[in-house]
């Protein structure tokens, strides 16, 4: 059984931005976000939380942050908390993205750990999956994706219908090759389906995104399938009038 969910609208700004640019970006998405029909969440780089915390207020703009420590507290040089967030008013965390895992060394068991640490402090972590162009090829899509999930799902037991997931297939971000719909079904009915063997019918409420160029012209096709409940959109979330069209595409 299914349940009516709204989809989410995410954009992951990723290193970009200044004050200047933050407050442009975010008084042109006030102007004219309207009350959208879907949920909208800005993840943003840490050094802008308490900014853009502040830019967001009272807007449907929800806060985002882009990665959270697996640790409570301590000597973790460089991290920042599920607390300290907290402390901004921040409502989901990116957990996992592929370019952690790629350039931070993040293990799928470090993953889970972050998810939890999200979850704990009543943060919704995104936890991003998806394969690299030579999995692909070598017909290990599925296989890596479940892998990546199992270890979100063995980590959070009965939380696990509290996240939000994002298949983000590694070729397809920020290149311009973007998943077609029926690619990007394919898998997210995969997800559906281990979501569903780990939290039962509460699997039809977690909102699958889907990321990786994401624009203003494929949203609507994407969107439109059956499993895909949203999108984790990188470049196109740093244009005003892009992230908008998307933001209208997903009701
Ligand atoms: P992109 O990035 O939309 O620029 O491809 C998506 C992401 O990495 O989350």
């Amino acid at each position: 059984m299914t349940h009516p969910k709204k989809k989410l609208i995410a954009g992951n700004w990723k290193m970009n931005g200044s004050l200047a640019a933050n407050a442009a970006l975010v008084a042109a998405l006030r102007e004219s976000v309207g009350t959208p029909s879907c949920d909208v969440a800005v993840c943003v780089p840490a050094p802008y939380l308490a900014q853009v915390q502040g830019l967001v207020d009272g807007s449907p703009l929800a806060l985002g942050a882009q990665d959270v420590s697996a640790h409570a507290q301590g000597a973790y040089t460089g991290e920042q908390s599920a607390a300290m967030l907290k402390d901004f008013g921040v409502r989901y965390a990116i957990v996992g993205h592929s370019e952690r895992r790629q350039y931070h060394g993040e293990s799928d068991d470090t993953v889970a750990a972050k998810a939890a640490a999200a979850l704990a402090a009543g943060i919704t972590p995104i936890v991003c999956v998806g394969e690299t162009l030579s999995e692909r090829e070598a017909g290990h899509t599925q296989e890596v994706v479940r892998r990546q999930l199992a270890a979100v799902i063995h980590a959070n037991g009965h939380c696990i219908s509290e996240i939000v997931v994002a298949y983000e297939p590694v070729w397809a971000i920020g290149t311009g090759k973007t998943a077609t719909p029926e690619q990007a079904q394919a898998v997210h009915a995969v997800l559906r389906t281990q979501l569903h063997h780990a939290a039962g019918d509460l699997a039809g409420r977690i909102r699958i995104l889907y990321g990786g160029s994401m624009n203003a012209a494929n949203a609507a096709s994407l969107l439109a399938q059956a499993d895909i409940d949203g999108g984790l959109i990188g470049g196109a979330s740093l244009k005003a009038p892009d992230f908008l069209q998307i933001i209208a595409a997903a009701r």
